[in-house]
């Protein structure tokens, strides 16, 4: 493991930030490995723990990536630098919604609030090359979304709510077909139909 990793692994459970979970990770790598994925678009960049470890696989990746939050954003900035991929990852401090890209991509990965999974999916879907892949993450809400037991908080009803319908948007979307996987916190792999 790459120090700055573990580094930035420890940083995370100690500061509450949800950082993708250790297979979920590994999943992730091997797809981009076995699927010649070179240019992703990551929504979520959190402090850049996701885009280092994708654009570690080879230096002929490409990331884009965003972070509303100032204090995220400038730790993924540092680590970035300290990992020495600035030549790999371009870092947005914003909100995704504002942020305008014309390029497309081999994967576009949805990793950042999980209320909003639609309005992600619906913006960035111009951005995907015809043979790309959509992945989005914690489609399980530490397993809330396939349990029948409700939640004491509001706030968790109405996320598992909202991640059951981005489910039900995938499951009948004309366009896209999605493959669900239980790895890591769940994660649906979206592709364009034949
Ligand atoms: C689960 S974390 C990302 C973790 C990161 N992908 C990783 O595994 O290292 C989600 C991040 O998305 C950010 N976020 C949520 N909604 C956003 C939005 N609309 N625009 C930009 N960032 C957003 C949050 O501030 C949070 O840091």
């Amino acid at each position: 493991m790459v120090p700055i990793l573990d580094e930035m692994e420890a940083y995370a459970s100690l500061n509450n930030i949800p950082i993708m979970q250790k297979d979920g990770i590994a999943f992730l790598e091997e797809y981009i490995r076995k699927n010649h994925v070179y240019k992703i678009l990551e929504i979520g960049a959190a402090i850049g723990y996701s885009s280092i470890r994708m654009a570690n696989i080879s230096e002929k990746i490409k990331v884009v990536t965003v972070e509303r939050d100032e204090n995220r954003y400038k730790e993924a900035l540092s680590n970035i630098k300290k990992a020495n991929k600035e030549k790999q990852i371009t870092l947005y401090h914003m909100d995704a919604f504002d942020l305008e890209l014309e390029e497309e991509f081999d994967l576009i990965f949805i990793d950042a609030a999980k209320s909003q999974y639609i309005r992600f999916f619906e913006k960035f879907k111009k951005n995907l090359k015809q043979n790309g892949t959509i992945i989005s993450d914690n489609l399980s809400f530490h397993g809330l979304v396939e349990t029948d037991k409700e939640s004491e908080s509001r706030n968790v009803r109405g996320l598992v709510r909202k991640l059951r319908n981005y489910i039900s948007f995938l499951k009948d979307n004309e366009e896209f077909e999605t493959t669900f996987v239980t790895t890591g916190d769940g994660i649906g792999i979206t592709k364009y139909k034949k």
